[in-house]
């Protein structure tokens, strides 16, 4: 099981509560889709799972890990499995896009050779073939987003996670990915349920009150 979360709730300090009791499991190479109308709390969980915000009740496990018990100190080991793409998706505007994805697996300590192999395969993985030379600039909303989960799965995270990602309704998962999950995030049911290639675990979450997960 790659998360469970067991009857969380997130209150912020502010008094808003945006989640409500919400136990969920998810395992590997599930495709998972979030939706829910603003403010229904999709982001906040999100930020959960990376532990960006802690839950007011309730446990979450992420890799047989208690998110809740991990130390400070381990977080950033917990975000290096993951690979997140947020909505502001920062690429570096004087980079291409084969050095913005070359440049995210520097920081980590890649070394040339496995920067040199991975590189042309995650552009691949997101069908940006013959993009690689292109500036941010010289691309579509779509195209850039796209970078932006070539980045993200640049280093081999256990799972990729994209909140309201536009680009993702043209991209079409490998069978690569089936060990990852994603969790997307929709307001738009019409922009929900694009027919997902191969065998994909599609499952999704509503986040309506009281949150209903499907199948
Ligand atoms: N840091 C915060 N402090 C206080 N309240 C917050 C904070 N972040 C979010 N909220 C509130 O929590 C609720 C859930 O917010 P959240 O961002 O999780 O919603 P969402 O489902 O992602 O919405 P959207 O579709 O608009 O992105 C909202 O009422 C929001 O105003
Ligand atoms: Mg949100």
């Amino acid at each position: 099981m790659l998360v469970q979360f067991y009857n969380v709730s997130k209150i912020y300090p502010n008094g808003v509560k945006a989640l409500d009791d919400i136990s969920l499991k998810i395992e590997r190479g599930e495709f998972i889709f979030l939706m829910g109308q603003s403010g229904a709390g999709k982001s906040s969980l999100i930020k959960m799972l990376f532990r960006e915000e802690l839950p007011t009740r309730g446990q979450i496990f992420v890799a047989s890990r208690s998110i809740v018990r991990m130390k400070r100190g381990d977080v950033p080991k917990l975000r290096r499995n993951m690979g997140i793409v947020f909505q502001d998706f920062k690429l570096l505007e004087s980079k291409t896009v084969a050095e913005n994805i070359a440049f995210a697996m520097k920081v980590v300590g890649a070394s040339g050779r496995e920067i040199k192999k991975r590189v042309p395969e995650v552009i691949d993985m997101v069908g940006l073939n013959g993009k690689e030379q292109s500036f941010p600039t010289e691309l579509s909303g779509g195209e850039q987003q796209r970078v932006g989960i070539a980045r993200a799965l640049a280093n081999h995270p256990l799972m990729l996670i994209a909140d309201e990602p536009t680009g993702i309704w043209i991209w079409k998962p490998p069978r690569a990915l089936w060990n990852s999950f994603m969790i997307s995030i929709a307001k738009e049911p019409q922009l929900l349920w694009p027919p997902m290639p191969g065998n994909w675990s599609n499952r999704l979450i509503s986040a309506l009150s009281p949150w209903i997960v499907g199948r």
